[in-house]
């Protein structure tokens, strides 16, 4: 990245001859309506907000106006736009500016930020816009414009990443033209530096930003971190006189419940208590399964009976001839290791 004065300053010029002038609520300074747009900014696309902030002007056309308005008629206004809770915060924050501090916004990033619906960044925009205060601001797309001019690796939502951010923010803001730098971060975030194929061909920092230089543009800003998904293994006895396998029906609740699944345990332990010994047991080839929360590693031990034990049809257990166990109601894995034992050699 360029040195970090001028990255300013190529943002204050790009801004000027390619961002964007004519939205309605940059023709005016007025707190209110830059504050109203912020907020219906903050989770909507402009072209969807521009109708609703003008409806909402008409009807509520400053604090006082809004703050004495039923909240049901403000929801109504907002019917449409979503995040609802957006609505409730901006006529709790309207009946607080005017209780609290006499229906002025007040004029630092500072205050406005302890304001219902009004965090850090937002803040700073309304400071910035409203009186040319000198504040950073850091939403998503301005998380996106950074992370790839600066090249700033890990999940942007993470605190580490995060600190970064605001600090690198803090140190770009120009010493003046304000107003044109928080405009042009908006603008190139939203018109080139695009989340899925940003323009640079037409980006003010060209060949400076460090991810289109080392083309990681996909990469950055990086995802958040899948979680890690828990590994499990069992062992699953395959009890079988070469011709049947013996199963049990799964308690209804629970992972396969209801199925037909071979008893899972350690093998003594399972022979042990089925009253069964075996003269020969065979580890066979393990099988990994993906559930939605865990990933199983089933290791089938085969193990051979010379004739069907004495207590199938007892507590669920069944008697089952191999080819036919393949279509009774058995998991998924279950099958696989069952047409394992079907192949010839096995
Ligand atoms: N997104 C958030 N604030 C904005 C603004 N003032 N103009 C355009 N897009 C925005």
């Amino acid at each position: 990245m360029p040195k970090e004065q001028s990255f300013a300053q190529r943002l204050i010029a790009w801004q000027k001859t390619a961002g964007r002038h004519d939205l309605p609520w940059q023709q005016t300074r007025d707190p209110y309506r830059v504050w109203l747009s912020e907020i219906m900014l903050q989770q909507t696309q402009v072209a969807t907000v521009i109708p609703y902030y003008q409806r909402f002007l008409a009807s509520f056309p400053d604090v006082a106006a809004l703050a004495s308005a039923p909240i049901e008629q403000v929801i109504e206004h907002w019917a449409g736009l979503g995040y609802y809770a957006r609505a409730r915060n901006l006529h709790r924050c309207a009946q607080q500016i005017v209780a609290v501090h006499g229906g002025i916004f007040p004029k630092t990033a500072a205050e406005l930020a302890e304001l219902p619906g009004i965090g850090r960044s937002t803040a700073a925009a309304i400071a910035a816009f409203s009186f040319g205060q000198r504040a950073a601001i850091l939403d998503g797309n301005v998380k996106r414009v950074l992370c790839r001019g600066f090249g700033i690796g890990g999940f942007p939502g993470s605190a580490p990443v995060d600190r970064k951010l605001w600090e690198l923010a803090e140190t770009l803001l120009p010493e003046s033209a304000i107003e044109a730098y928080t405009q042009g971060l908006m603008d190139l975030g939203a018109t080139l530096c695009t989340r899925g194929t940003p323009l640079c061909p037409a980006c003010p920092f060209g060949e400076d930003c460090v991810a289109r230089r080392d083309g990681r543009q996909k990469e950055l800003p990086e995802a958040r971190p899948r979680p890690k998904i828990p590994e499990r293994t069992s062992t699953f006895v395959l009890i079988t006189d070469g011709t049947h396998l013996l199963l049990e029906r799964r308690p209804p609740s629970g992972l396969w419940g209801g199925l037909l699944v071979p008893p899972e345990g350690e093998v003594d332990q399972v022979l042990a208590a089925r009253g069964l010994t075996v003269s020969e047991r065979q580890n066979l080839p393990t099988l990994r399964h993906a559930f939605t929360h865990f990933r199983l590693t089933l290791q089938p031990v085969l193990c051979h009976l010379p004739s069907q034990p004495a207590m199938v049809g007892e507590s669920g257990q069944v008697w089952i001839a191999l080819d036919a166990a393949v279509n009774a109601g058995v998991p998924t894995p279950i099958r696989k290791l069952i047409q394992l034992l079907l192949r010839p050699g096995a």
